[in-house]
């Protein structure tokens, strides 16, 4: 497994892998790597003859007083850890300079995809959605894959994403592989770590939710008020739970709804602060057609 710092070194790999007729898979991360980024990989390998994982802490999706300069950065542990769980060939870490040449705030050039990023966390993060969106972008444009795959942890993201590539003509397809959880239903997450005991022993709450939200969709239960109001009942068991949204949105245009109809799938999704540290969950659930 090898590290390639430079987009001209990652395109010629990938210009010469596709020569060869080969099928070349991205897994894109900002490092600080867990079971759910390995399981990735595993899933990466399933579809794929090279897989290359990409590590950048993207300036552009963060927003003003967020957590980029105390994001964990540590490379060498997640070196090891791709290695230790094998079938990678290369991790693409570019600085800062090759992903944006005349520094991220000379950027010309933005992808967004419009509306998608009106509710859920889009709402919440102005201008985050945008530079996910234009990172991998550029991401794609320098490991050239014809498979990406990505977490449904991040529900938002990857719909976005999904759209982005078909209205684009990117020719990728692009995979989202379930949310991997701790024993307690926690979601992994790099900030995970930003949590104290106690924090974390509460933040088991926030798959509580989705989960009884996904219970009483499959009971019946067709109004999106009544299962918000469930989210946030079980959250509120948290006495340092803060949340920031609890919402159901149809899976294909991400739109809020008031009421469920037999047959859509909808995406319920929380946000919630334990002080400084936001976490969020989420399920897809298909609503049942009655007998
Ligand atoms: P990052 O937060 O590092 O996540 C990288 C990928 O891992 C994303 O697709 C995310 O959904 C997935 N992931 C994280 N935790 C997961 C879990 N518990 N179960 C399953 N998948 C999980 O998402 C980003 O980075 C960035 O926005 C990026 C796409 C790399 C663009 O900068």
């Amino acid at each position: 497994m090898q590290l390639i710092h430079t987009v001209r070194a990652m395109q010629a790999l990938a210009d010469e892998r596709r020569a060869a007729g080969q099928t070349l898979a991205l897994v894109p991360t900002m490092g600080a790597l867990h079971e759910g980024h390995l399981a990735l990989v595993d899933e990466a390998r399933k579809h794929a003859d090279h897989i290359t994982v990409s590590i950048f802490v993207n300036p552009t999706q963060f927003g003003p007083g967020e957590d980029f300069d105390r994001y964990p950065r540590q490379l060498e542990a997640d070196r090891k850890a791709l290695e230790r769980r094998g079938g990678v060939d290369e991790v693409f870490v570019p600085v800062l300079e090759e992903m944006y040449p005349d520094g991220q705030d000379a950027q010309q050039t933005w992808v967004d995809v419009e509306q998608m990023d009106k509710h859920l966390c889009g709402r919440q993060r102005p201008g985050h959605f945008r530079g996910v969106t234009t990172v991998v972008s550029k991401l794609f444009n320098c490991c050239r894959p014809h498979i990406a795959v990505f977490g449904r942890k991040d529900a938002q993201q990857f719909i976005i994403l999904k759209r982005m590539s078909r209205d684009l003509n990117f020719g990728i397809e692009l995979i989202g592989i379930p949310i991997v959880r701790e024993a307690d239903g926690l979601a992994l997450s790099s900030r995970n770590v930003y949590l104290s005991p106690d924090e974390r022993q509460q933040a088991v709450v926030l798959s509580q939710a989705v989960e009884a939200v996904r219970a009483r969709i499959l009971e019946g239960e067709q109004q999106a008020a009544a299962l918000v109001e469930t989210m946030r009942q079980t959250i509120g068991q948290a006495p340092d739970a803060r949340i920031q949204y609890t919402e159901v949105v149809d899976v294909t245009t991400l739109q809020p709804i008031e009421v469920l109809e037999p047959g859509q799938e909808v995406l319920a999704a929380v946000a919630v602060f334990f002080g400084a540290t936001r976490l969020i969950d989420n399920v897809f659930v298909r609503v049942p057609q009655p007998d």
